[in-house]
């Protein structure tokens, strides 16, 4: 089993995981699933679209609006989403469990000024299975709290290849992400960040 570099609050972070190689092959994948599922803005339940935008691939996406967030077997647009990409299933398999695959990989892009407020992940039924997440691209400041709002926090500069594994006592912890260093990496000619979140829902 793969040792984490850094462990901060039960979140296992390993350090450049993925090679260059593998992060373009994985880029190339997430294009065809943004050309057949677009990325979209959802609302927040308190009325203002998120700074990020998002699309999924799996049974699930998530998505969020004014009635709430929620995870949708449709895409807004009305089709299915795509499948979850073999590298993405492999680094799972590898570093979460083989013995079920998520049921959704939420594929979110971090464009110039774009954050993600603390929150916790939890709309899955089931808080025994980790979130695992990816990162490609620019760096992004990946706070950690608590697992209650508020309270004192640690953070880490996320880069491209590199994944986290957010389980046990980290599950249910308030993680945000405050700012991205915009045009820090060369994966995306245009900049930005791209995470993956891979979950099981059910
Ligand atoms: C998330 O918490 O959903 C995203 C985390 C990240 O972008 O690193
Ligand atoms: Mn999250």
């Amino acid at each position: 089993m793969r040792a984490p570099t850094i462990t901060i609050r039960g979140f296992r972070v390993f350090k450049g995981l993925m090679d260059s190689a593998g992060q373009r092959a994985m880029l190339a994948e997430l294009r065809e699933i943004v050309a057949a599922a677009p990325l979209f803005s959802p609302d927040t339940p308190y009325g203002k679209p998120m700074s990020v935008r998002m699309t999924s691939a799996g049974k699930y996406g998530w998505t969020s609006d004014r009635s709430g967030y929620r995870y949708a077997d449709r895409h807004p647009g009305g089709g299915a989403w795509p499948a979850i990409p073999a590298p993405v299933l492999a680094i799972w398999r590898e570093l979460v469990s083989d013995a079920r695959d998520p049921d959704c990989c939420l594929i979110n892009f971090y464009g110039e000024g774009a954050r993600m407020g603390m929150h916790q992940d939890r709309d899955e039924a089931d808080f025994t299975w980790p979130v695992l997440s990816v990162s490609l691209g620019d760096e992004g400041l990946f706070r950690i709290g608590n697992q209650a709002r508020g309270g004192k926090t640690e953070s880490i500069w996320l880069q491209s290849g590199d994944v986290v594994v957010m389980g046990g006592e980290a599950r249910l912890t308030y993680h945000g992400v405050d700012r991205i260093k915009f045009g820090s990496s060369s994966l995306l000619p245009k900049g930005g960040r791209i995470n993956l979140t891979c979950r099981v829902v059910e």
